[in-house]
């Protein structure tokens, strides 16, 4: 078998790692469930993902209601598993009981540029939209740091998120960029090295070796992601030893750190009741445990175009937000229906909520049954997270073994 036959696919190499995670400040809604959460459980039977709790996240805004978070921890979690995530498919967890992320966050911050921060682009943002809060805080500003720190500390690749938190993943890169370039070269790299390749045995070192001068000579890409894969199969090696093999390979050295990828979430967003983005705080959204009397009530008093005033008044859908829920939940045939029914005042606007409110409770149901035993067993929500939160430390800590020890920590 050569090298470049091993190439892993992105479904089956369980070495690819997700990881994302949600700030625990309310109930979730259905646009956090369109938005975010129907995708990551389409990922967790793909890659391997890790999704946590974000407490420390929630206080860098709430940091005088703590109150808030405490509630909400939990909640959250059943929220998630309502959704469809499995914990045997998934590892869930809690980002305060894995102290090492904020042992990573501050020796990133260490070498870290303040106008790195202070030009994120949330950072104004959100200073500007929740004006009620002072945020011109030290927690407040660092905090796309700690989110750095959250990604790297599993090395994950791939980082779902929505378009806004963007900037914090490519702040992530540089950050891992900024350790790799001043840590990464270890004082005894060859030795180390050749201790691996040992390891490997023989016939693969030799198939290894050449294939990398070939790729130093050539610099043929698929040698190299031939090499890269066949590092990563390689069972009897850490996943530091394949970070160092792999760097080698390429002539860079040990990437400590390893770059994520936002994976940005494909566009199924759903906008809150009147149309803005859904959120809680602008009293536009519906949960996604929400009970269906409420649900009912809430669709029906949906904003409509304003031009209709009077049943008999045409309508324009594109002016209406219960269009923009047709557009998720409807078929083609509906839609049809309401764009011609709407366009000729032939149908009224709560005719055209009807299928909506269906459809909604319909979506609820599976969620509500999913929700119902961990509403009635608490304990089995703790015992999920506990075993994932200890799952998560494992990896954590091998990660910052290494990070202490490229600093010169390790005395
Ligand atoms: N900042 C994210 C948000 O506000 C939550 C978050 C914290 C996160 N750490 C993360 C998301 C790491 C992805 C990866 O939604
Ligand atoms: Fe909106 Fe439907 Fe009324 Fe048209 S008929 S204005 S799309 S609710």
């Amino acid at each position: 078998m050569s090298v470049s036959e091993n190439k892993p696919s992105p479904h089956t190499n369980t070495q690819e790692r997700v990881l994302s995670g949600m700030r625990p400040t309310g109930a979730l809604h259905l646009g956090h469930y369109h938005g975010a959460l129907k995708n990551w459980v389409r990922l967790q039977s793909e890659l391997n993902c890790f999704y946590f709790v974000a407490d420390w996240h929630a206080l860098t805004t709430h940091y005088e209601n703590r109150e808030v978070i405490e509630k909400n921890v939990y909640e959250m979690v059943i929220d998630w598993l309502a959704a469809g995530l499995d914990p045997n498919q998934c590892t869930l967890f809690l980002q305060s009981r894995i102290p090492e992320h904020a042992e990573l966050f501050t020796l990133l911050a260490m070498g870290t540029p303040l106008g790195w921060l202070e030009r994120v682009p949330t950072y104004k943002d959100q200073q500007e939209k929740l004006k009620d809060k002072d945020l011109s805080t030290y927690g407040f500003l660092g905090y796309p740091l700690l989110q750095a720190a959250d990604i790297l500390i599993y090395r994950a690749k791939h980082v779902p998120v929505g378009e806004d938190q963007a900037s914090h993943v490519e702040l992530t890169r540089e950050a891992a960029r900024r350790f790799n370039h001043l840590y990464g070269r270890e004082a005894d790299f060859a030795e180390r090295v050749a201790v691996s390749l040992e390891k490997m045995g023989k016939d693969a070192a030799k198939r290894f070796e050449k294939s990398r001068k070939k790729f130093q000579e050539t610099g043929d890409t698929a040698s190299l992601e031939g090499a890269l894969g066949f590092v990563a199969a390689h069972s009897e090696l850490s996943a530091s030893e394949k970070e160092r093999l792999q760097g080698y390979f390429k002539g860079t050295g040990k990437s400590i750190l390893v770059e994520p990828q936002a994976l940005l979430t494909e566009a199924s967003r759903l906008p809150g009741l009147d149309g803005a983005k859904m959120s809680k705080s602008y009293n536009n959204a519906i949960a996604m445990r929400e009970d269906k009397a409420s649900i009912e009530i809430k669709i029906k008093r949906m904003p409509t175009d304003p031009a209709r005033v009077k049943r008999t008044d045409a309508g324009d859908p594109e002016r209406c937000p219960v269009w923009q829920f047709h557009k998720v939940y409807s078929d083609v045939a509906t839609q049809e229906w309401v764009s011609t029914g709407c366009r000729s005042a032939g149908i009224g606007c709560l005719d055209c909520k009807q299928p909506i409110i269906e459809a909604v409770l319909r979506e609820q149901q599976p969620m509500l049954e999913r929700a119902q035993p961990f509403v009635d067993n608490p304990k089995w929500v703790r015992d999920i997270v506990d075993a994932g939160t200890d799952k998560a430390r494992q990896v954590a800590r091998e990660t910052m073994r290494d990070v202490r020890e490229a600093i010169g920590l390790a005395y």
